[in-house]
């Protein structure tokens, strides 16, 4: 892959980039949607209807996550950022920590993240390590009002208009561990092609989005960082 070092690369990644750091993905065999309903654990009415279960239910991936470290396609990924001279943005999906254990710093949480929580009382964002349960206390208005600090479906991602403006912008996307599935991310793509840019698709098998003119096959620990000497000219 050859590209001009001074151009902008947005990439996206998606539960495949975790999955060899053991978090479970959503959609594949055994995934988190096998084993629970999204209706019940990822939707405001789910919160609403029986918070202890979505409370418990994101404490588990909480802990799953603390446990977790980077692979080698999220290590790649934060030696692509510090390498480029053009501008970068990671946007993920995923609301794990390893793109940051892996030492991502232009990262953006468009789904919001496990060690986050928010007040649903006065809407601010705590960080958050362990369980939260419901008598746990809000630090900025001292109710017991925090939920997960996850974009459940039906609720608006975050900074969206950082996304379209940087997708608008982009030479090269480059979408990792993603089904392609769930909107607005899914339409990352067509944003970037429209607006001119290279698309990519890095996955166990291609999706069949014709709009990535190009898709590297296999696992991200070995995809990513063979991807990425290609963009820097060494191994990352
Ligand atoms: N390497 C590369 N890709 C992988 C690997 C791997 N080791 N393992 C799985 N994949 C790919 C699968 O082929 C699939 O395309 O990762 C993708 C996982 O798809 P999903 O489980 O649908 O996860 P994701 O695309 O991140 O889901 C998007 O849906 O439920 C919501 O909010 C949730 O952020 C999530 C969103």
């Amino acid at each position: 892959m050859k590209i001009d070092p001074s151009s902008p690369i947005v990439v996206l990644t998606g539960a495949g980039i975790s999955a060899e750091s053991g978090l479970a993905t959503f959609r594949d065999q055994g995934g988190l949607w096998e084993g629970h309903s999204i209706e019940d654990v990822a939707t405001p009415e789910g919160f609403h209807n029986n918070p202890d279960l979505v409370l418990d239910f994101y404490n588990m991936r909480r802990r799953e996550a603390a446990r977790a470290t980077p692979n080698a396609a999220h290590n790649a990924l934060a030696a692509l950022e510090n390498a480029w001279d053009g501008d970068f943005l990671l946007i993920t999906q995923n609301v794990d920590n390893l793109h940051e254990k892996a030492g991502s710093k232009k990262l953006l949480h468009m789904h919001g993240r496990l060690d986050s929580a928010l007040c649903y009382e006065c809407g601010s964002h705590q960080h958050w390590e362990g369980d939260l349960d419901r008598d746990c206390f809000c630090s900025s208005c001292s109710r017991p009002s925090l939920r997960p600090d996850i974009v459940w479906f039906g609720e608006m991602p975050y900074d969206m208009d950082v996304i379209e403006d940087a997708l608008g912008k982009a030479a090269l996307f480059v979408a990792i561990g993603t089904s392609g599935t769930v909107y607005p991310a899914a339409g990352f793509v067509a944003a970037a092609t429209s607006a001119g840019a290279r698309a990519v698709e890095i996955n166990l098998e291609a999706t069949g989005n014709s709009l990535f003119g190009e898709c590297l096959t296999g696992t991200a620990s070995t995809t990513v960082p063979a991807f990425v000497s290609a963009l820097i000219g060494r191994k990352p």
